[in-house]
């Protein structure tokens, strides 16, 4: 998002004030055109709408052929909403409610994923209430995970799935129930993974397990899903996943498996989320006042980890310039702190800037992925960000408007 000119974003802050964020899906098309050209056929890829649950962006990566990958009812409603079918879609998550998989099975999804035996029950008895055969796939957390992950879910202890060494007891439980049938495994080992070999050696580990499981149990494996984790670049020193070389790793790793079991009619999917999303997201914010504590600078803005909880999250020197200043030399460290009564509330560390006051407008990048979704947005009570799209024509279109402080009632009598 880099190559929006300055003049467009001040446009849009004219137009639309700050807190703003502003999504390019022009740089969602690359993105997944990218992953498209590269990963092999037989690979289908399902966007985790978490990443970014915006129903226009959404309904944008739906028209260029992903299917859904949904952790909720919630999302489940919007991706529907944004014209994803039931059969478009899969839902993981460890802790689905008796009325989300209702919900689910209600709209004929794709798959359902089972993360405990209880779960496997839950679903049995449900299916059979709604007299629908349901699809599942088992998560499973398997013995080695990826310790490079930025956020793990797989490998060591884990809330999520089953523990591979545990895994038979479910499969043996799920072969004997009437109202599901099992269709394959589900391993995610975490997010934020920038090495494709890395990603290469997990997905090699999920191969070999299911290929283990498929022998031991006859099965046959309609899916084997392999998560998301796909990293993005948050710093300069951080170099961009090669699609490129993670294509040809997959294709040779299917060739390899299939000595062991033919994958050729195995349904193979890939649920990006960040790597999708992220880089075509941008957060602006407003400069409200500077000032100086103990020899370090800080700029208050007018948004916070309320709107954008990832910089902190990440905990790096976050990708920052100031939008109405981007060719002017850099004049200090300035500490970017945001509205909110906490100590937390800071989008970087000390970054360096051009000389910076009151009404300057601070654009945070790779704001695309986990920015608006993944934030503390009720903290403090401060009406939600405005959301724009620039579509295939240059266009900014608003696609979720400014909130209102009265939307803070909502919900209660007041
Ligand atoms: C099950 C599952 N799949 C996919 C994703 C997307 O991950 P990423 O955005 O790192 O690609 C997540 C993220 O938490 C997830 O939990």
């Amino acid at each position: 998002m880099k190559s929006l000119k300055q003049q467009t974003i001040l446009d849009l802050v004219a137009k639309y004030a700050t807190p703003l964020y502003v999504y390019d899906i022009n740089i969602i098309k690359t993105k997944y055109e990218l992953l498209k050209q590269y990963i092999p056929k037989q690979f289908k890829i399902f966007y985790a709408l978490k990443a970014n649950p915006n129903p226009s962006v959404c309904a944008f990566i739906h028209s260029l052929g992903a299917g859904a990958e949904i952790a909720s009812s919630g999302e489940l409603c919007i991706a529907l909403k944004s014209g994803f079918l039931g059969s478009e879609i899969i839902y993981n998550g460890p802790g689905k409610t008796d009325d989300d998989i209702a919900y689910a099975i209600e709209n004929k999804i794709h798959l359902l994923n089972v993360e405990s035996m209880d779960e496997l029950y839950r679903i049995n008895t449900i299916a059979e209430q709604a007299q629908c055969l349901m699809k599942i796939c088992v998560r499973i957390n398997p013995l080695c995970g990826a310790a490079q992950a930025k956020m793990h879910t797989g490998g060591d202890s884990q809330k999520f799935g089953v523990d591979e060494e545990k895994v038979d007891g479910l499969i043996e439980a799920a072969l004997k129930l009437d109202w599901v049938t099992l269709s394959g495994i589900h391993i995610y080992v975490g997010s934020q993974i920038l090495s494709h070999k890395v990603l290469l050696t997990s997905i090699e580990n999920t191969l070999n397990i299911a290929c283990k499981l498929a022998k031991q149990y006859q099965l046959k494996l309609e899916t084997i899903n392999l998560g998301g984790g796909l990293g993005v670049p948050y710093t300069d020193s951080e170099q961009e996943f090669n699609v490129e070389e993670f294509g040809s790793g997959l294709a040779e790793l299917i060739a390899k498996i299939s000595n062991c079991y033919d994958l050729s009619e195995t349904e193979l999917i890939l649920e990006p989320g960040r790597f999708l999303v992220s880089d075509a997201g941008i957060l602006l914010t407003k400069v409200l006042s500077v000032k100086e504590s103990r020899g370090k600078k800080y700029a208050i803005v007018d948004s916070g980890i309320n709107h954008a909880f990832l910089p902190f999250r990440m905990n790096k020197k976050y990708s920052t310039v100031i939008a109405n200043k981007i060719d002017q030399p850099i004049d200090s460290k300035v500490i970017i702190g945001g509205a909110l009564c906490t100590s937390m509330d800071v989008f970087t560390t000390e970054v360096e800037l051009p000389h910076i006051e009151p009404n300057d407008i601070i654009c945070i990048f790779n704001a695309g992925a986990y920015g608006f979704s993944a934030s503390l947005l009720y903290f403090l009570s401060a009406p939600m960000p405005a959301e724009v799209i620039i579509d295939n024509d240059g266009q900014d279109i608003l696609v979720r408007r400014r909130g209102r402080k009265e939307d803070f009632l909502l919900g209660t009598d007041f």
